[in-house]
């Protein structure tokens, strides 16, 4: 018995929500966006085998993979339960690039728990993965946040709760947008995006991004494109990072100029996304971005829905 999981591209922070809002990212042509981990039956304890797009960029040491962390958290989470991880052999197809902004850890991480979760009956439940996707992501990026693993996982858009019991809850997406996702080709680290920016916010900021994040989820629930568009901006990363991000200015003003809904920075960068209603438009913004935003052969650009799946296990021979 073998299984592999796929875990879709996340946009953390979606502009208003930072670290509390994420969604997961389809690609409207079917093209895959997101990482693949394979769980085969093996006479070894573990092993590990990468390939894909962005393999190469993965450590060359098998045990500094993020992948042989889940390993080991996994097996931990079991035994609590009584139970023991099998022997067992896995691939990791690494499509993501890494420092992306797009969720890239994340989706190795949660393919890689929920490959492992199907290959063992589904031993731990949903909220028992969430928190130790939530903690394989922090060791990554240093503070322990959900807005991508939640959305990768559970699909569509996820607001963290973090309360009373509940990591998160889903917020209704709008099924006419087209979320225009494009990344540069170069490498931010997630570490160093919030090392950069404040440790305090002023009563105005925090008002500011209470209203609007309030707001944003308010007109998703009651329907309000034009309102859920309008508050889709950020005062507390965007102002800091996008100084990081060569062309973003030049972006959002030609997004703007071309009717664009809202512009923003996906996680931590250099992915940028662009919500539009248009589908003609969001494809020639593709083609623009490609033209104009692209800076080498790493990057890539897609129009998306809103993944409502998250991710799926199956069976493979
Ligand atoms: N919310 C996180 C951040 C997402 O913006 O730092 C990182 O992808």
């Amino acid at each position: 018995m073998a299984v592999v999981a796929y875990a879709p591209a996340s946009i953390g922070n979606v502009s208003v929500g930072f670290d509390v809002l994420g969604a997961a990212l389809a690609p409207i042509d079917g093209a895959l966006l997101g990482d693949r981990v394979e769980v085969h039956e093996s006479e070894q304890a573990f092993s590990l085998a990468c390939r894909g797009r962005f393999a190469h960029k993965l450590p060359d040491d098998p045990q500094k993979n993020i992948v042989y962390s889940c390993y080991l958290g996994y097996a931990e989470a079991l035994q609590k339960k009584g139970l023991t991880i099998k022997p067992l052999h896995m691939v990791l197809e690494k499509n993501l690039p890494i420092g992306s902004g797009l969720g890239s850890s994340a989706s190795s991480i949660v393919a890689a728990l929920e490959g492992l979760n199907g290959f063992h009956d589904f031993a731990l439940d949903q909220d028992e993965q969430l928190l130790l996707m939530g903690e394989l992501e922090g060791r990554i990026s240093g503070s322990v946040h959900y807005d991508n693993v939640a959305p990768c996982y559970l699909g569509g858009i996820q607001l963290m709760i973090e309360e009373a019991g509940i990591i998160s809850q889903s917020v209704p997406d709008f099924a006419n947008w087209f979320w225009v996702a494009c990344y540069p080709g170069i490498s931010i680290s997630t570490a160093e995006a919030r090392a950069i920016l404040p440790k305090e916010y002023s009563r105005s900021d925090c008002l500011t991004y209470g209203r609007r994040l309030a707001a944003f989820v308010h007109a998703s629930y009651t329907g309000q494109e034009a309102l859920a568009a309008a508050v889709l901006k950020d005062v507390i990363a965007e102002p800091y990072r996008q100084a990081l991000i060569p062309g973003f200015n030049a972006v959002r003003e030609h997004a703007a100029a071309k009717g664009a809904l809202a512009t923003g920075i996906s996680g931590s960068g250099p992915t940028v996304f662009i919500a539009m209603t248009d589908k003609e438009k969001a494809l020639e913004m593709k083609s623009w971005l490609e033209a104009n935003f692209i800076q080498n052969q790493d990057g890539f650009c897609h129009v998306c829905h809103i993944d409502r799946n998250g991710t799926t296990v199956s069976k493979i021979a």
